[in-house]
């Protein structure tokens, strides 16, 4: 924590609440520049959400301390996590904080190390370039909807093997969202409500039963075997005859630790942390490509340089720092996730201010990405801003992928994915052109385009 004064200081309200909404009005109509102008009235600054208040950190630091230092008093929680356990269950980014968190995390993450993913990215490559191959030339495209289609089915690939049956992917295309509108309408209603036999509340229900059957196949999927008298004549298919096995085996391989409905709960989780995440970050850098040719151009060189004409290997993947840099300026323009919420656990001191015991504490990785004093000129898309030697300070301000105990145990898988997504459209089709209008940031979980159409030729 920041040295802090004997007398705590009251915490600064932002203006504009109104009597019984609070600052509601805000964040429904203008959200991003709502939050992002709390930065101009302290480091901590305080909301209300109708009659509730929230305490929004606006430093990076304190944000830190939030999330590392002091992160015992800070737990992971709110009903909007009260509302997605519902749905997806004890998993890991839904659970309270705790030994069980701690054990599951561990028993995780070898699933999620470099060396692990490298064994999927071969797979994920195919899978990625059946995808954006099957577009036609010049068809209008829905690329937020392509990019969640994409990022799902390199996920499942992943994660489950080749060859899981079309209709899981097609079935987790229109259920996950279904799920997802039905938890926010829980999360604004009193839960009682929530438990009366209505229509919609019944539609909730069957949807998480035909979820959990759905990922139950995917977990008991098992991958076709590589065909042997083609392995022992090629080292390539042998290769890929490896790469069968998906990454949720090492959960399956603890199964003695996990009962089968814990299981689908982390797998659930994993699968709705994963997709709107990372298909946003690509919208909105592909977004961002239409606007700076000289930057898809020099995209495109470094491609050609390291392929030399033939497809994309999985090897080359390390050779594209400059894919990289692109895609780490999508992720800090956008986000992507803008509110992120604890719970202080006790009373407690921050920046000098004192927040109460069960408090919301807010933070965002929107506005400390666009914090001029960290990213100057935040709204210029400029990927070499993470040139080497660029901007040492960045890293303290960076927090897409959060921090501390509850960081994102799938940052890894994330860059390898949005990478290989990336560099199979780009290798798949030489000229992208934006069809609509800019797209306006619209905020849900995430910060993400409200409309955007693309040909591809
Ligand atoms: C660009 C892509 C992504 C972004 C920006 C992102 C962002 C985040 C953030 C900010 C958190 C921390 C939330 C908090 O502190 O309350 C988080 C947690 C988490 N993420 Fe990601 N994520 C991305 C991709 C993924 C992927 C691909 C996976 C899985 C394959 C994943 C799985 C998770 C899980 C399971 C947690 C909870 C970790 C825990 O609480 O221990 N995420 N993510």
């Amino acid at each position: 924590m920041t040295a802090s004064p004997a007398v705590p200081a009251p915490v600064p309200t932002a203006p504009g609440g109104l009597p019984l909404i609070g600052h509601a009005h805000h964040l429904v109509r203008s959200p991003l520049p709502f939050i992002s102008s709390l930065r101009d009235h302290g480091s901590v600054v305080r909301i209300r959400l109708g009659p509730t208040p929230a305490y929004v950190v606006t430093d990076p630091v304190l944000t830190r301390t939030v999330l590392v230092t002091e992160a015992a008093h800070f737990a992971k929680g709110g009903k909007i996590f009260d509302v997605l356990r519902g749905v997806f269950g004890d998993g890991l980014a839904t659970i309270g904080d705790g030994d069980t968190h701690l054990r599951n995390r561990r028993l995780m993450q070898p699933m999620f190390n470099k060396a692990h993913i490298a064994t999927r990215r071969t797979a994920m490559i195919e899978q990625s370039r059946s995808m954006v191959g099957a577009w036609q030339k010049g068809q209008l495209r829905d690329v937020f909807a392509d990019m969640n289609d994409v990022t799902l089915a390199a996920f499942l690939v992943a994660l489950f093997g080749a060859d899981l049956p079309a209709h899981l992917q097609r079935e987790f295309t229109t259920l996950m969202p279904a799920l997802m509108k039905g938890a926010i309408r829980q999360t604004v209603l009193p839960p009682w409500v929530t438990r009366l036999p209505l229509p919609a509340n019944r539609a909730q229900a069957r949807g998480i039963a035909r979820l959990r059957v759905l990922m139950d196949q995917a977990i008991d999927h098992t991958p076709s075997a590589p065909d042997p008298a083609a392995a022992a004549g090629c080292p390539h298919q042998a290769a890929a005859g490896d790469e069968q096995a998906g990454l949720f085996e090492t959960l399956k391989a603890a199964e003695d630790q996990f009962t089968r409905e814990q299981l689908q709960d982390e797998a659930i989780t994993l699968m709705n942390a994963a997709i709107e995440t990372t298909a946003t970050a690509l919208a909105w850098t592909l977004y961002e490509l239409t606007r700076h040719p000289e930057i898809e151009e020099r995209l495109r060189a470094e491609l050609a340089a390291v392929c030399a004409g033939r497809p994309l290997r999985e090897e080359d993947l390390d050779r594209l720092p400059y894919a990289r840099q692109v895609l780490q300026e999508g992720v800090r323009k956008y986000g992507p996730a803008w509110m992120v919420t604890r719970t202080a656990t006790r009373d407690i001191e921050l920046g000098g201010h004192r927040i109460p015991r069960g408090a919301d504490v807010v933070w965002s990785p929107y506005l400390h990405q666009n914090d001029p004093a960290h990213f100057p000129d935040p709204a210029a898309f400029d990927p070499d801003r993470w040139a080497d030697g660029r901007l040492p300070s960045t890293r303290d301000s960076f927090f897409a992928f959060g921090d501390g105990r509850r960081k994102c145990i799938g940052e890894n898988f994330a860059w390898v994915e949005m990478q290989i997504i990336l560099a199979t459209l780009l290798e798949t089709w030489p000229r992208l052109r934006l069809v609509s209008r800019p797209p306006r940031a619209e905020t849900a979980i995430t910060v993400k385009p409200d409309r955007l159409a693309m040909a591809f030729s």
